[in-house]
């Protein structure tokens, strides 16, 4: 029951004692119980609403009702009970504000010892980590990484690499040109690049020789997707530029690489080849690393060799003396220096390394082949 403000009978100093006391005990009753936001306005307008408040009718019923001899002991009494009032409504208020930013801390405490979100690792994807394997081989022989544009120009895809005019890798059969270029004269013209042989002439335009470089990349091709082939692949190049490189350092350097790649009994074999930017050219064989070279397994035709015990990994030659001349300007002078070349797709020795009988599963993305190679 809300507390009535009472008519007073008597206004001594007793007996208003008595009754502020009552009113006091009131006041604190009151406030305790309040427990919410509506609580408390319904409270405070008990208590100091201006029309019928507590305070108003303390006015009206103690203070001018209280005869002349005791109004300056009433006055006081009303006034200190004001007072009171105001403070106990504060207090009241507070405590139902401090109980609402407890209530917002407790829920919002972040509890430390929760073994919290566990972000998943990626992992490198079985491409990459082959690109990673054959450029640390390289690097351990003293290589460095040099990079080129995926879009390139007919110059540096092939005018430089001394590809003939007419050369069927120059027709969109075999080549994705940039559509409606024909305003431009032909060495202007965009494709995407075939190999990552046009990082050679990008080099040795930048670094003067000696040079020992390997350039991995996307290459592209004009070929419809199947288990071997896709129009988008990986590839790494490697150059070697200096005074007397021979063909002996070609064959140490590629030999040495195979067997850190692919171990240490493997043995290579030099098939005599054609490449435009390369004289003599070579196509390498490694010796099956899957049957030993026996091309069986158990009584079973060895697969990835086609029971031939030998493996088609890379190509490969001696710096064309006609791509110096395009970078004679800078050190490349064919009768000075000589040097090798070579290049090799990285997908599919992947696809060797780890088994992998389709290569449009390098690139489809799909998270359970992946998560095979964590
Ligand atoms: N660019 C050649 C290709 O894509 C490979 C190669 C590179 C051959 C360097 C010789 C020297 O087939």
């Amino acid at each position: 029951m809300a507390y009535t403000v009472p008519k007073l009978k008597e206004f001594s100093p007793a007996a208003l004692e008595k009754a502020a006391e009552k009113l006091l005990s009131a006041l604190e009753a009151e406030a305790s119980a309040v427990q919410d936001e509506a609580a408390y306005k319904t409270f405070r307008d008990h208590w100091m609403g201006r029309k019928n408040g507590v305070l108003t009718q303390l006015n009206d019923l103690w203070l001018k009702a209280a005869p002349k001899d005791a109004k300056r002991d009433a006055g006081q009494r009303v006034n200190q009970l004001k007072g009171r009032v105001e403070q106990a409504i504060d207090a009241t208020l507070q405590r139902l504000q401090g109980g609402a930013s407890d209530a917002r801390l407790a829920a919002e405490r972040v509890d430390i010892t929760l073994p919290g979100n566990q972000r998943k690792i990626g992992a490198e994807h079985p491409v990459i980590k082959t690109m990673h394997e054959i450029i640390s081989v390289f690097r351990n022989l003293g290589y460095s990484v040099e990079e080129g544009p995926v879009i390139e120009s007919d110059y540096y895809n092939f005018e430089a690499l001394n590809f003939p005019p007419n050369h069927p890798a120059r027709d969109t059969q075999d080549t994705l040109f940039i559509a409606n270029q024909d305003a431009k004269p032909a060495r202007e013209r965009l494709l995407l690049r075939t190999h990552t042989s046009p990082v050679q002439i990008r080099t040795m335009e930048k670094l003067a020789p000696p040079l020992r470089i390997v350039i991995p990349g996307k290459v592209h091709r004009n070929d419809p997707p199947d288990a071997s082939h896709s129009p988008m692949f990986h590839q790494i190049e490697g150059l070697a530029v200096d005074t007397d490189i021979t063909f002996g350092d070609l064959k140490g350097t590629i030999d040495h690489a195979m067997k850190a790649l692919f171990g240490s009994s493997v043995k290579t074999h030099f098939r005599p080849s054609f490449f435009p930017f390369t004289e003599p050219s070579a196509e390498v064989m490694v010796s099956c690393f899957i049957c030993g070279g026996s091309g069986k397994r158990g009584s079973e035709p060895c697969r990835p060799c086609k029971q031939s015990g030998w493996i088609e990994i890379l190509g490969c030659g001696m710096v064309d003396p006609n791509v110096f001349e395009f970078v004679k300007h800078n050190g490349y002078d064919p009768k000075k220096v000589s040097g090798f070349a070579f290049g090799m797709g990285i997908d599919r020795v992947a696809i060797l390394k780890y088994g992998v009988d389709d290569i449009q599963l390098f690139f489809q993305g799909d998270v359970r082949f992946l998560q095979q190679f964590r």
